[in-house]
């Protein structure tokens, strides 16, 4: 008697992965791709079941990549919990799961980068993490070639990266559509964040300061506030009134191509990013005016 296989729900290496996709894209399924490095939060399930709405396979990547992590950062440290992931990562509507060893990516061997320049990685985070958005593009092109998604999922809670990402799929003529998918908060405001499992419980509660800073300019902001200077000062006093949280940078940027604005003149960001104990957390909101 012939026995059905039962597909496996995780692979390790690009071979796998790439007969599961080709079968996919065989039987004229649309693939997306959720691309993550793992510690799943609802904000990553977001991510899988938006991505589960839209396509026929869906495939989920679970790689802690260690050419995004410049030195001194939490890279040794970053939360992985592969088994947890892949039981949600599944019940949310995945597919795949494509979680490789470093050398799958990586070839002991291989000298190539990728890396978006110019303004949008010269501001925000760029400056702060040198390396990091030439780690994210890297990966994110190796990936795009490995799995071939039509579609790619995306947190708008790093919204810089988003944009970056973007720019390197325009530019390299990559045939997918990246989509954008608002951050997920917690019931208090919090975004969702594999870093917030760093926090102590008073570091947790003193880190709502992101939040409630955001949400008070974007109410000055409906008053009718339109000035840059008083929108960050509001943000710089908010956080300078919690003791354990230190500001790393507040900025309004235009919404599209991060430069600085003097005054709310257009669809903007207003983009944070602190630290909280040893978690360095962001955060933003986007006005649309
Ligand atoms: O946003 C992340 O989790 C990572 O930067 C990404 C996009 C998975 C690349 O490693």
């Amino acid at each position: 008697m012939e026995t059905e296989t039962v597909p496996r729900a995780m692979v390790t290496t690009s071979g796998e992965l790439r007969e599961r996709t080709a079968q996919a894209r065989a039987a004229g399924k649309l693939i997306g791709l959720v691309p993550t490095m793992g510690a799943l939060h609802e904000g990553h399930l977001s991510l899988i079941r938006r991505a589960r709405a839209e396509c026929g396979f869906v495939v989920v990547t679970i790689f802690v990549n260690p050419t995004q992590f410049p030195p001194g950062e939490d890279f040794e440290r970053y939360p992985r919990d592969l088994a947890g992931d892949e039981a949600k990562a599944r019940a949310a509507g995945a597919d795949l799961i494509f979680a490789p060893p470093t050398s799958e990516i990586y070839p002991p061997d291989d000298s190539t980068f990728v890396e978006v320049t110019g303004p949008l990685v010269e501001c925000l985070c760029g400056p702060h993490r040198p390396g990091h958005f030439r780690g994210v593009t890297t990966v994110c092109a190796r990936l795009f070639n490995l799995v071939g998604p039509d579609r790619a999922y995306f947190g708008e809670k790093d919204y810089q990266q988003l944009l970056v990402i973007k720019q390197m799929v325009r530019d390299l003529h990559f045939p997918l559509a990246v989509v954008p998918v608002p951050t997920v908060r917690e019931a208090d405001g919090m975004a969702m964040s594999s870093r917030n499992s760093y926090l102590s419980p008073e570091e947790r509660k003193a880190a709502t300061a992101l939040h409630r800073a955001l949400s008070r300019a974007e109410e000055q902001v409906e008053h009718g506030e339109r000035s840059a200077a008083a929108l960050l000062a509001g943000v710089k006093e908010m956080i300078a009134s919690e003791p354990l949280v230190s500001l790393q940078y507040v900025e309004l940027r235009d919404a599209e191509t991060l430069d600085a604005l003097t005054a709310l003149d257009r669809p903007a960001v207003l983009a944070v990013a602190v630290f909280v104990g040893k978690a360095r957390l962001i955060d933003n909101v986007v006005i649309a005016r």
